[in-house]
């Protein structure tokens, strides 16, 4: 019978961690307004929450983390909070980037980066260089990303190469587009386990391609109180599923 004390850490098997994990880690402006204070403090509790998380993240066995960060619709929020958003990243990275040597994790990025202000896009790059010989947890960040956006830059490359005859109309196939996504262009594989924080039951324009197969996780929990547990509880909770890829469940028995 399980005791309060009972951590779902326990009830983790080592053997079948899944190996990239992808949060949306939405609720930082209603767990701020609930307590009366600017959507702002949500952020910063949010990047607090974040760091404690990758930590966890580490030390449960998963290879590849990504975050959900800020997408493209996220421009079109009052400029007051995406600079607020911005400062707040900036921070984090900088402070971030000397923890991730320490525990040899790599930071990488999808998005549209150039659309970040020049400091925002700056820290990133640095970061990313510094830690680039890295070769412990992928740490990625889906900033100022868009799936709709993604696909379709690829379509606009794939049909450049094709019209200039560098790629053939039947060379076109599933791992070919797998390949030449963000993702795979940086040999990031498609997530295994996707969690959504707040209680949202949406994707918001995130990985549209790369979760095809992923197991989905909905808490109803904000992201700045989500904890330690609340990540092992998705990752038992993904432990429990089969995954049946279309095949029946005699099959992948
Ligand atoms: C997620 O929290 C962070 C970003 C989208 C940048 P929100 O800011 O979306 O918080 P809610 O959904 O308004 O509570
Ligand atoms: C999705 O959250 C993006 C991030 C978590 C960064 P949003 O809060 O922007 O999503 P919607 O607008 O509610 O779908
Ligand atoms: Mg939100």
């Amino acid at each position: 019978m399980e005791t309060e004390s009972t951590s779902y850490w326990d009830q983790i098997d080592p053997s079948r961690v899944p190996a990239h994990v992808a949060i949306i880690m939405d609720g930082n402006g209603r767990w701020a307004k609930e307590r009366g204070l600017a959507r702002m403090y949500g952020h910063q509790k949010g990047v607090e929450v974040l760091h404690d998380i990758a930590r966890t993240a580490k030390k449960t066995g998963v290879k590849y983390l990504t975050l959900y960060a800020f997408s493209i619709e996220n421009w079109n929020r009052p400029a007051e909070e995406v600079n607020a958003l911005m400062d707040i990243l900036v921070d984090l990275i900088e402070r971030e980037t000397v923890l991730l040597m320490e525990e040899n994790a790599r930071l990488l990025t999808v998005g549209d980066t150039d659309m970040l202000p020049p400091n925002v896009k700056k820290a990133f790059d640095a970061c990313m260089e510094q830690t680039s010989h890295n070769t412990g947890l992928k740490m990625i960040f889906a900033l100022s990303y868009s799936s709709r956006w993604e696909i379709t830059k690829m379509v606009r490359e794939v049909a450049q190469s094709a019209a200039a005859g560098e790629v053939s109309p039947d060379e076109i196939d599933e791992h070919f587009v797998s390949a030449h996504l963000s993702t795979g262009l940086q040999d990031i594989p498609d997530p295994d386990l996707l969690i959504r924080t707040s209680g949202e039951l949406r994707i918001s324009n995130f990985l549209l391609w790369q979760i095809a197969y992923s197991e989905l996780y909905f808490t109803p929990r904000r992201w700045p109180e989500f904890t330690d547990e609340d990540f092992w509880q998705a990752i038992v909770d993904y432990q429990h599923r089969e995954r049946r890829f279309g095949k029946t469940s005699e099959q992948v028995r």
